[in-house]
């Protein structure tokens, strides 16, 4: 049996789900916070160590002003008020991506929610906000270059924003399609993926359970012929 340390998802139909639902796009993704809740639930009562979340990519940025700024307000509120919860509930918070381009109010509180919850550990919950692979790598090859490193495996791992945490055993991509969208494109070179139909508002957690009970069973081989 796979034991499961890591499972990344990238959460996507949000804006089908609200549209074909409520009417609005962002109906949608208020929506995709409660499956949020419950993947993380499911999550620490399966004991997964890390769970990281496609929140809003690098390309994100070309949706319209009104979307964006509903999203970024919504994971304001989100961390205001869930915050005390969050603590009790031994969640570590962990951000990933360009931080520093987004508002700077939505800045304190990403500060403020890693420093409140930096010393739990019932499991990390590393959410991708403003992240994209291609500028990640980059970044990582500038950094290894000024810090006059040489250019190997080891020191690219060491210079992503995701240098503490081992790779995705699990990828899980919801809204029936079938592509990456520029989502940790390196840490998945051996990732197991699954495609679901369902829009992110409506899996659930026997969606969820189906998916880590049919991993368990996967044969890995990393390039092997065991
Ligand atoms: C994913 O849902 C959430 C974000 C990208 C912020 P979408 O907003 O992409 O939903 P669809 O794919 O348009 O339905
Ligand atoms: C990927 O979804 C990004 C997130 C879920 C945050 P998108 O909806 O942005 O992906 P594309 O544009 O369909 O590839
Ligand atoms: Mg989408």
């Amino acid at each position: 049996m796979n034991p499961i340390k890591h499972v990344a998802i990238i959460m996507d139909g949000n804006g089908r789900w609200g549209i074909k639902n409520k009417g609005s796009r962002n109906s949608g993704h208020r929506a995709g916070l409660n499956t949020v809740e419950t993947i993380i639930e499911e999550c620490i009562e399966k004991k997964i160590q890390y769970l990281t979340l496609y929140t809003f990519s690098t390309e994100n940025w070309k949706r319209p002003k009104k979307e964006i700024d509903f999203l970024f307000n919504l994971l304001q509120n989100f961390l205001k008020h869930k915050i005390e919860n969050i603590i009790k509930k031994k969640i570590k918070l962990n951000f990933i991506g360009e931080l520093n381009q987004l508002p700077s109010a939505l800045k304190d509180l990403i500060k403020l929610s890693e420093k409140k919850t930096k010393k739990n550990q019932l499991i990390q919950v590393n959410i991708a906000l403003n992240y994209g692979s291609k500028s990640e790598l980059l970044r990582a090859i500038k950094l290894i270059n000024k810090k006059k490193l040489i250019i190997n495996e080891k020191n690219i791992d060491k210079n992503l924003f995701t240098n503490k945490i081992t790779n995705p055993d699990i990828l899980i991509r919801t809204g029936n399609t079938k592509r990456l969208s520029n989502f940790m494109l390196w840490q998945m070179a051996y990732t197991e993926i699954f495609f679901e139909k369902k829009l992110w508002p409506d899996f659930n957690k026997k969606d969820f359970r189906i998916i880590l009970n049919s991993f368990k069973i996967i044969k890995r081989n990393f390039g092997s012929v065991k």
